[in-house]
């Protein structure tokens, strides 16, 4: 069934690997393929309370359009939108504060971890503090049936929730139906190229996408293996190993994929050839994205072009929605 599906994405880095394209985009791109009404968007407000500097945010948002307009993100069957241009998210964010306590807000993640972290309370940033009453406005604006997030992110969508149900009890409407995280469990979290730690550039155990290709053959020939196995000869072990991992994720002929975990298990295969084939379908599967990019690089213009018309169709929707709540609550 076809269904109405909202997420956010928070520009506070341009550099994409796998771990993110895997875990983030390619799920939101498959909603998109799978004939759902979608609305993504670039949470830029939300980068506030890390990237303070204008031309850093800046290149973070064009470097987020870009990655998901060559990636497969298609303006033609999902309204992305930068979240700044459509001023209802932030209205809406004003009023849903009157609907959520300060024991909720206390007990959110984001702001628990911060403190856990050794900031004192006095000096934390009430950006990061509110992050979770703007995310709700980000949500309900568009009255959705699925948010696909991370893991980490589910408290906030239940958090909406719960701003859902309390206004709509204050009301005795039901105004907001309650959105459900969507948390595709097969590719939540993707081990880094060490074997032991999520897939993370500031931990550097990472596989790029857009990268020179000498660099991810660079990144995938130091990726770990399976520790025991010395020489080719010796029987491998498949599960849980990266570099198969990897393949399962990248490689789209599932022959040699298959053909490769047989002969590793039989020792019959070096890791060496394993982690070549890997090179060579990383090329192979991302190569039209790449050209892409390389284009929409060279038209800037065309990226603020979709952005403003995706702008437009948002501006609707979520500007219906705020009108409904102005006149429910009597402004
Ligand atoms: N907080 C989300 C993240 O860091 C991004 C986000 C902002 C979002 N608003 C949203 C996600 C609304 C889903 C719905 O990943």
């Amino acid at each position: 069934m076809k269904k109405r599906i909202l997420s956010g994405i928070t520009p506070s880095a341009s550099y994409l690997h796998i771990g993110n394209y895997f875990g983030a985009i390619k799920p939101h791109i498959d909603l998109q393929n799978e004939g759902n009404e979608v609305y993504y968007f670039i949470a830029d407000l939300h980068a506030l309370t890390t990237v303070q500097d204008k031309d850093v945010l800046r290149e973070n948002i064009r470097g987020v359009a870009r990655d998901y307009l060559s990636l497969g993100l298609d303006p033609q069957k999902s309204v992305f939108f930068r979240q700044s241009d459509v001023p209802a998210h932030s209205q809406l964010a004003v009023v849903l504060a009157n609907y959520t306590s300060y024991g909720q807000m206390q007990r959110m993640h984001a702001f628990k971890d911060k403190l856990q972290k050794g900031f004192d309370k006095e000096s934390v940033n009430m950006g990061l503090f509110n992050y979770p009453i703007l995310m709700a406005a980000d949500i309900l604006a568009y009255k959705p049936d699925g948010v696909p997030v991370g893991e980490d992110q589910r408290q906030h969508v239940e958090l909406a929730r719960d701003i859902a149900e309390k206004f709509n009890k204050t009301y005795g409407k039901e105004v907001f139906p309650l959105p459900e995280p969507v948390i595709s469990k097969k590719t939540g979290v993707i081990v880094g190229t060490d074997g032991k730690r999520k897939m993370s550039k500031s931990l550097g155990n990472i596989i790029g996408i857009f990268d020179d290709p000498k660099e991810i053959e660079k990144q995938i020939m130091g990726t770990f293996t399976d520790p025991k196995r010395i020489k080719p000869t010796d029987p491998g072990v498949v599960e849980g190993n990266p570099v198969f991992i990897y393949h399962e994720l990248i490689n789209e002929d599932k022959e040699e994929v298959a053909d490769l975990k047989k002969r590793y298990i039989e020792g019959k295969v070096g890791d060496v050839e394993v982690k070549e084939k890997l090179i060579s379908a990383h090329k192979k599967t991302f190569s039209s994205a790449r050209e892409k990019r390389e284009s929409l690089k060279n038209s800037p213009k065309e990226i603020d072009e979709i952005l403003k018309e995706g702008a437009q169709k948002a501006c609707e929707v979520a500007g219906k929605t705020l009108s409904e709540v102005y006149e429910i609550i009597g402004i």
